[in-house]
């Protein structure tokens, strides 16, 4: 079951939802990065659960500890391992799934893969898993702010059939970086946001679920990233994303809409900004030839309505048996507000993993 992310600079994940503790351990994070506690929790505090009446209300302060690849509070060069303990898990919650698969959860296949339900609250299947994505990508993030001007940041777009609006204008990034957490869906209209709310608040009543996307912005990334075969940046960020559980689709740059563009439409023109070649569009995503061009990098990720609902489900058991099912425990109505965090951290571990591969792409950088 592998669980590792990223060619050097390397994130292994571990944990359970329900057992002792989740975490990473992150491999080849240069010596001499100052590093604390303090860098890594803001993230986890936003991706937590029970943060607000839209998301699960599971209470856990998913409070981080490093536990190993810093002294006096600066990396050292070797693994850093980052642990966050379970405090509310409640196995009895599961009590009724012991023998039943949820629909569009992880439970049939899970048992069909590995011979045992993963009964602790979805195992590695629960979104839990991505506690160490998201401390292994503050890391990350910092490491970009320090030696890059790469800012990144993801915002909720559209929850069930509520959208922004196609004139919406994206702001100066750090102004969407502070919409975006004025409220809880985080999506950066705050009107819109109220009417997401609601509609949350309603499905979430009904012992309904609801699903959404959420847009991802890469601002000033360097020029080079990613190389053209089999890790194209687009490919490497693309697989990051389908890795956060829920995820059902990605787009990168025009995405699917581009299909129905012609090419003189479609094609960035180059022009020279002043020495800095740059393009007067960006249909591209800010990735050519699977390499980064230096444009912001724009994606839209899916995610599926969350599949543990109330409302009563036609499944079968581990006999084959038909079962009507009604979940029981605690649950996200729907997972987008907590997982714009994890989007951000996810495409942070790709960038800075190639930013640091780029230094061999040529011998004068050596
Ligand atoms: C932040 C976050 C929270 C989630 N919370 C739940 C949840 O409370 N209940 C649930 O059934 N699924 C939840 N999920 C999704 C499941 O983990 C996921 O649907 C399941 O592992 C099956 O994987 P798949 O949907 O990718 O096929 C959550 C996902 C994320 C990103």
């Amino acid at each position: 079951m592998s669980s590792v992310l990223g060619t050097i600079f390397r994130t292994t994940t571990f944990g359970e939802s329900h057992g002792k503790a989740v975490g990473c351990v992150v491999e080849n994070c240069p010596a001499g990065l100052e590093l604390k506690e303090e860098d890594i929790q803001p993230d986890l505090d936003r991706r937590k659960p029970g943060q607000s009446r839209i998301t699960t209300q599971r209470k856990e302060p998913d409070t981080v500890s490093i536990l190993s690849g810093t002294y006096q509070n600066k990396t050292t060069g070797a693994p850093i391992s980052m642990v966050v303990y379970n405090e509310d898990q409640r196995e009895k919650d599961y009590g009724n799934l012991e023998h039943v698969f949820r629909p569009s959860h992880a439970d049939f296949t899970y048992h069909a893969k590995y011979g045992h339900r993963a009964l602790t609250g979805g195992g590695r299947a629960s979104a839990r898993t991505t506690i160490g994505i998201v401390a292994a990508g503050a890391i990350a993030k910092k490491i970009l702010s320090l030696k890059t001007n790469t800012v990144i940041a993801a915002y909720v777009s559209s929850i069930h059939k509520i959208s922004l609006p196609l004139s919406f204008a994206i702001p100066e990034i750090g102004l969407l970086k502070r919409e975006v957490e004025k409220n809880p869906v985080r999506c950066p209209d705050q009107k819109i946001a109220a009417e997401m709310e609601d509609l949350i608040l309603q499905v979430s009543k009904e012992g309904d679920s609801v699903g959404g996307v959420i847009d991802l912005i890469i601002e000033n990334p360097p020029v080079g990233l990613g190389s053209p075969t089999f890790d194209r940046l687009d490919a490497l960020l693309a697989s990051v994303m389908m890795g956060i559980p829920a995820v059902k689709g990605v787009e990168i740059g025009s995405g699917f809409s581009g299909s129905q563009m012609k090419g003189s439409e479609h094609n960035d023109a180059f022009y020279n900004d002043s020495g800095r070649i740059r393009t007067r569009s960006n249909f591209s995503g800010g990735i050519q030839g699977g390499i980064s061009n230096g444009e912001p990098i724009y994606m839209r990720i899916a995610f599926k309505p969350t599949a543990t609902i109330k409302k009563e489900q036609e499944t079968v058991n581990d006999k084959g048996e038909r079962v009507i099912l009604r979940s029981a425990g605690r649950h996200d109505p729907c997972v987008l507000p907590r997982a714009v965090p994890i989007v951000e951290a996810a495409a942070a571990l790709i960038l800075t993993d190639q930013f640091l591969l780029n230094k061999f792409s040529k011998f004068e950088n050596l």
